[in-house]
Parts: structure tokens; sequence; C-alpha cells
């Protein structure tokens, strides 16, 4: 199991996580879902022993990440946002090294043939891992981090840049982790792959702003926001400046919009859309970011 208590981490002035609390269990597969720079990383590293948290606490397979950092490295899987593989080494031997460090020398083989398998290696694995395409090397990264099959995995961005085939089946792989009972905590910042985490925290400022499944998140968007389609042809920039228009982008031949529910609605040909987690994404940042201008401008005015 993880779970995080209100931990804060700080890199000089800059606040890069903000009590933050969460809790995986067993058979999940947890997102961090947030833009660049909003803290995914800097979670990941404190829950991996990397990086010690200024305040708060974080349990990881039953270990307190403060006290026992080491411990934990050994306990858990991790690949980090670079996906680092050994370029010159073969997919096989990759395995190898990164199981000889967890395992005994009985159980080496037996596992990277395992992993190998699992993972639809094995027609790759004389090939350099150099000369994989980023797809496969991704695929490698990950088997390299659950190779001594650990209880809690963290991956980090393990589809940045990969085409949609080979983002599905990396989620298959993930999805498979988190079957054989691994809690599984994985960072995107693809709104459509968060839909295939169990459970998600939306980061955003180094705080999260919702948790939830999915669907509960989408809910949350809808209680005080509406989601629409309108078939119309005034300009962005009109729609955009109406009152209670949070956001509206072109979709189609029309514009998608996000309608802020205590407003009048506006005057367009409407349809209700349901909400994706990137409107979700919008609706809870759009309404945060214009509750601290107002602030702003009152602490300006004052
Ligand atoms: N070692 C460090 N020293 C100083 N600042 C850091 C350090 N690591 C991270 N930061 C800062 O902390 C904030 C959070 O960074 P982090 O890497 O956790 O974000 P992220 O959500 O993983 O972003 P990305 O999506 O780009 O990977 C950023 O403003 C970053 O510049
Ligand atoms: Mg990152």
């Amino acid at each position: 199991m993880v779970s995080v208590e209100q931990v804060s981490r700080r890199f000089g002035n800059l606040v890069a996580l903000d009590r933050v609390s969460l809790r995986v269990n067993p058979g999940e597969v947890f997102g961090l879902l947030g833009p660049n720079g909003s803290g995914k990383t800097t979670l990941i590293r404190i829950l991996t022993g990397v990086l010690l948290p200024n305040t708060g606490r974080a349990h990881v397979a039953g270990l307190d990440v403060g006290r026992y950092p080491d411990r934990v490295k050994a306990a858990i899987g991790y690949s980090t946002q670079e996906a680092s593989v050994y370029r010159d080494l073969t997919v096989r031997e990759n395995l190898e090294f990164r199981a000889r460090l967890y395992l005994g020398a009985r159980a080496v083989s037996c596992a990277v043939e395992e992993t190998l398998r699992r993972f639809g290696l094995q027609d790759a694995a004389h090939q350099l891992a150099g000369a994989l395409s980023g797809g496969w090397r991704q695929r490698l990264a990950i088997a390299q981090a659950v190779v001594h099959e650990p209880k809690v995995v963290f991956l980090d961005e393990p589809t940045t840049g990969l085409d949609p085939v080979s983002r599905r089946t990396i989620w298959d792989l993930i999805h498979q982790e988190a079957a054989r009972g691994a809690v599984v905590v994985v960072t995107t910042h693809y709104m459509d792959e968060a839909e295939r985490c169990h459970r998600l925290a939306l980061l955003y400022g180094g705080k999260v702003i919702a948790q939830g499944t999915p669907h509960e998140l989408e809910q949350l968007a809808q209680q005080s926001a509406r989601v629409a389609y309108s078939e119309t042809s005034l300009p962005l920039e009109q729609i955009r400046a109406m009152p209670g228009v949070l956001d509206g982008w072109p979709s189609g031949s029309g514009v998608r919009l996000i309608l802020e529910k205590n407003y009048p609605t506006p005057n367009l040909p409407l349809q209700t859309v349901y909400p994706n987690l990137e409107d979700v994404f919008i609706v809870l940042t759009r309404r945060r970011i214009a509750s601290t201008m107002n602030v702003d401008e009152k602490g300006g005015a004052a």
C-alpha cells in the first residue's frame, strides 16, 4: 500500500509539493495527472526514497519513506521519466542487470525469462536496447522496473512520445501489473490515459486539487459547470468573453464550451455534452485561476 499524509517539499523558495495526501491500495492503478511542473516527479521521487519530504509522512509497502529510504528502494520498482535503459546492452542483459540488484543468482534467470514472456520481449531479447523503437524501449523500461515482481511500482510518464497503439499496449501491461496485486502509481499528461486509471489525483501547482475515480471527477465538474457543444459561427474570442464561459475551443464545425452553472445560459444554440477529464481539469483549474486573480486584484487595489 502507499499512503501519503500532508507531504510538502520545497526547493529554495519554490513549493513543489504542498500538503499532498493520498492513498493507493494493492491491485489499483493510480494516476497522477497534471501539467509540467505540477509536482508529479517530485512526489514519485519522495515515494521511491530518492528525495526526502520537508514535512508530512509517507508509507510505501509498510515502510516510512522518511526513515527507511533505502529499504523502500529495495521494496519497489521504479521507471524514471527518462526511461533509462543501457543502450549498449541487449534487452535480456538489461533485465538481468536489474534483476541481479534485487534477486539471488538462482532466481535471476527464471525472473528474466518470465518477464521477457510477460512483456512479449522474447523475440527482441538479443537486440541492443539502443536499437529499439521508442515504444519497445519503453516496454523494456517497464519490464525492468517489475522484473523482481515488486509489490509497489512507480512509472513516471511511461507513454510520453508514443503513438496511440504503443500507448495502448503499455496500458495493458500496466493493468497486468495491478492484476497480479501490485500497487501501481503512474504519471501522465494525457487526459485520455488518465481515464484508464482506477483512481487519480489531479495535481496543479504542487497541490492535489481533486482525487477520485474518473467518473467521480467528471461528476464533480458537473456540479459547478456544464460542458456543451454549440454549432455557432460567432468568433471564438466573442464566445470566450461571454459571462459564465470558462473556456471554449473549436470542435468539428462548432465550438466546445465550458459554462459556469451559476451564470445565465449564453444566447447560443447548445447541446449538453458529457464531460471528459480534460474538461474536468479546465473546470477545476480555471475556477482556481479566477479566484486567485480576484485575490490579486483585490491585493493590487488595496
Ligand atoms: N531538484 C530540483 N531543484 C529545484 N527545483 C526543482 C527540482 N526538482 C523539481 N524542481 C521544481 O519543482 C517543480 C515540480 O517539478 P516536477 O519535476 O515534480 O514536475 P512534474 O509535474 O514532474 O513536471 P513534468 O510534467 O514536466 O515532468 C518544478 O517547478 C521544478 O522546476
Ligand atoms: Mg515529471
